[in-house]
């Protein structure tokens, strides 16, 4: 079987450039230039959701020369996205930023806005770039929307627990991890997925992320099909005891959760309706 979600961290664009005596910019460059292509390899074998980790919160310490270079990379593909529509459009693409979108600059917001506004009504595949994003900052916003939940009254005490707080993180709409790679050697997560990934195939690959090609992710795709009956066996034994890690559905619980959810949602619709009318 083919994974219906693959994460990718894209990492090695700096290591790239020095190897070609480019400028590190290029390197960044060539780095979102292989997104697109990386992308296109995916819908092609069938992989309809990917998340790539595109620029986290600890990469804004890096130089600001640096920072303002993938802000202008980022604010120049968000643009061709918006005006060369017809390719979304063709292929059906959701595309939704996950991470702490007020860290970035303004107009950057209002164009991720833009760009999740024009494409949320397309189903057939997605693409989640995290963006001023850590897996940490993530389950502590959704763990300060609960707690927001809990002082308004909106929740109760016994209504907290692991699925609540699933349905609170930036991924709350997306597909289970199936795969999740890396590459240029690093073998590490930085503060990737980490919640998601619980169950997920974790591939390392020894590329630099420019450099990866169709046959690379062949190989990662390979390996999670190797890999894959094993992860569903063990998948299978853990749902078939009850750990009691969710705490047990009555109607007014499963009724007060749904209010809240349908509010932390609207709240989301809202901020990017804001953020669009912005001038
Ligand atoms: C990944 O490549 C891109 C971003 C983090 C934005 P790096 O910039 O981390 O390049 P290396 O890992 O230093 O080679
Ligand atoms: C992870 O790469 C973040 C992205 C690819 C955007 P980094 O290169 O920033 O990761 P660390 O800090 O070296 O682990
Ligand atoms: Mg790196």
């Amino acid at each position: 079987m083919i994974p219906k979600h693959i994460a990718i961290i894209m990492d090695g664009n700096r290591r790239f450039a020095k190897q070609k005596y480019i400028a590190r910019q290029q390197g960044h460059m060539k780095g979102f230039d292989k997104l697109t292509e990386t992308l296109e390899w995916c819908l092609d074998i069938g992989i309809n959701e990917v998340t790539v980790y595109a620029f986290s919160i600890e990469n804004f310490k890096r130089s600001k020369e640096e920072v303002d270079g993938l802000m202008q990379l980022l604010k120049v593909k968000l643009e061709d996205l918006i005006a060369d529509r017809k390719k979304i459009e063709e292929n059906g693409v959701c595309v939704r930023a996950l991470g702490n979108i007020s860290l970035l600059p303004p107009h950057i917001q209002k164009l991720v806005a833009e760009v999740e506004n024009l494409t949320s009504g397309f189903n057939r595949s997605f693409l989640n770039i995290c963006l001023a994003y850590t897996s940490r900052e993530e389950m502590t916003s959704s763990i300060k929307l609960i707690a927001e939940g809990l002082a308004e009254g909106k929740l109760e005490d016994s209504d907290v627990d692991s699925k609540l707080i699933e349905s609170c993180l930036y991924s709350n709409s997306c597909q289970p991890l199936d795969l999740l790679l890396r590459t240029s050697g690093e073998v590490r997560l930085s503060d990737f997925l980490l919640w998601q990934s619980s169950y997920t195939l974790l591939s390392f690959v020894n590329v630099l992320w420019p450099e990866f090609s169709r046959w690379d992710l062949y190989a990662a795709v390979l390996f999670y099909q190797r890999h894959q009956g094993q992860l569903e066996d063990i998948k299978r034994a853990h749902d078939s005891k009850d750990t009691s890690v969710e705490n047990e559905l009555t109607d007014d619980t499963a009724l007060r959760k749904e209010i809240f959810l349908e509010d932390v949602n609207n709240k989301k619709r809202q901020q990017i309706e804001n953020l669009i009318s912005i001038k």
